[in-house]
């Protein structure tokens, strides 16, 4: 498994959790309705597998959705995390070398966690690989005033993350899979505002990379 992981501490693992019941409340109700636009533009998945779910608080959504979801993390007290919070099955793994065939399941999300791979073109031509419909990306902004805060104020862990920008994500999406996907991506803005926009400065990124 891999070392450079910042995740693998018992204690970040227990107080993972309590950051959407408190201070991420509103960041994760905009987080889900952007995530669940992104869905819609997946009518006939049935399957999802969540690649760094972490304590799988978004598999356990994505199971609410209705989809068959699965989870894969490298650190082991995420998982147990996870397992006691009583998410779907989340396996130990890691992104860099899924253990699934080739196009075997419909979707493949990562929420959070390409900002945290050592090599994210290699976790990302490997989710493409098992993908059989696309992709669901969350990430979040660099360029955005929350993503600017994180890097200042929330600790080493953070610090250390790379963020994105939506073009950027765009671009290493292409250049992995070609120009043929079709990416859609929104932000979430202000926390009085449900709907996530085509504006490229909101804090988190959501985007759906359609393969076909
Ligand atoms: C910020 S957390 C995101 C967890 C979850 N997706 C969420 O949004 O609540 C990033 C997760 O990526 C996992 N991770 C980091 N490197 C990984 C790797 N190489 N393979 C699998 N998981 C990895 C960490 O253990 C951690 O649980």
């Amino acid at each position: 498994m891999p070392t450079n992981n910042p995740f693998t501490s018992p204690e970040t693992a227990a107080n993972y959790e309590a950051w959407y019941q408190t201070v991420g409340r509103t960041a994760d109700r905009q987080e889900k309705a952007l995530l669940k636009w992104l869905l819609s533009k997946f009518k006939a998945a049935h399957s999802i597998l969540e690649i760094g779910s972490g304590t799988g608080h978004f598999t356990r959504w994505f199971g609410e959705q209705g989809l068959l979801a699965t989870g894969l993390d490298s650190s082991r007290p995420m998982l147990e995390e996870a397992i006691r919070l009583k998410s779907p099955v989340c396996l130990q793994g890691d992104a860099a070398l899924l253990p699934f065939r080739s196009s075997s399941i419909d979707l493949v999300a990562l929420i959070t966690t390409l900002e945290f791979l050592p090599d994210p073109i290699v976790a990302l031509t490997e989710a493409i690989r098992v993908a059989r419909e696309g992709l669901i990306l969350g990430v979040l902004n660099a360029q955005s005033r929350l993503g600017r805060q994180y890097k200042r104020e929330a600790g080493p862990i953070w610090e250390a993350a790379h963020f994105y920008t939506p073009n950027e994500l765009k671009r290493v999406v292409e250049e992995i899979a070609g120009d043929k996907p079709k990416t859609v991506w929104r932000t979430t803005l202000w926390s009085c505002w449900q709907n996530a926009l085509p504006l490229p400065w909101g804090g988190f990124i959501g985007m759906a990379v359609k393969l076909h």
